[in-house]
């Protein structure tokens, strides 16, 4: 397992054996709200990842701000061993990994505006027509989103994708305030996750926004909004 991404370090320090982390949630419990005080071990704000990959930016995040919990989540087990294996190694106890989608954590484990952050970097675009019912983020998802995030809290959309970024922005203004973020992370100089790393080493464009939820929205005007926005059929050039 390389300590690099395309050249750039994953940050952190590998510590000796006996300073390790236990990060994996081998078997999530059955669905129900997820206790975090009882998951960490602690009350702090909660930093969530859908479909973290390799776990980057949930360690990156993990070393700088000691002071949140970070859970990151992702359908491919594999990807999940690497993600726990860094953050094990940095001792990084505010750092939990499991296996499981984006859609069904927050459906079946977020407790109603519990997390401080959702970050979603870089989902699958998924080019062919048969696999589009794949794609993370629907209408319902965001109801999800906006659920799941407390009043001051925030969601992350990045991608690489010009036709998911024009997607993000055609229905998200319905139920978050949107804001663009030009240039690089100042955290991340060089790349918040992997796929962002490859994709400006490729030199496409990275499309950044910050969404956050639209305050007194009732659950019927959300529900109507879930039926009414487009579905995410869009077509990619790639
Ligand atoms: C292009 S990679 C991006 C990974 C990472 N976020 C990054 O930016 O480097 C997309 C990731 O999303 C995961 N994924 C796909 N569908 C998912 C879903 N429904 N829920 C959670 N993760 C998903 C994939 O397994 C893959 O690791």
């Amino acid at each position: 397992m390389s300590e690099t991404d395309f050249g750039v370090p994953i940050p952190g320090k590998v510590l000796p054996p006996e300073a390790w982390a236990r990060t994996a949630i081998k078997r999530l419990p059955p669905p129900g709200p997820l206790d975090f005080a009882e998951l960490f071990g602690r009350t702090a704000p909660v930093v969530l990842d859908l479909g973290c990959g390799n776990g980057r930016f949930m360690i990156t995040s993990a070393v700088a701000r000691p002071e949140c919990d970070h859970l990151g989540v992702d359908i491919l087990p594999l990807v999940i061993r690497y993600a726990t294996k860094r953050a094990n190694q940095r001792g990084l106890a505010n750092v939990r990994l499991a296996v499981i989608g984006g859609q069904e954590l927050l459906a079946d484990y977020i407790p109603p505006h519990s997390v401080a952050e959702i970050h979603i970097y870089h989902p699958q675009p998924y080019h062919d027509r048969a696999d589009h019912h794949r794609r993370l983020v629907t209408p319902e998802f965001l109801a999800l989103v906006h659920r799941s995030l407390a009043p001051t809290g925030f969601a992350v959309f990045q991608t690489d994708n010009r036709a998911y970024a024009h997607y993000f922005r055609q229905v998200a203004p319905s139920l978050f305030e949107l804001s663009e973020v030009k240039g690089p992370w100042p955290d991340a100089p060089r790349g918040r996750t992997r796929r962002e790393i490859y994709a400006r080493k490729r030199g496409l464009a990275v499309f950044r926004t910050i969404a956050r939820p639209k305050p007194n929205l009732t659950h019927d005007e959300i529900a109507g909004l879930v039926q009414s926005l487009p579905r995410p059929d869009f077509t990619t050039r790639e």
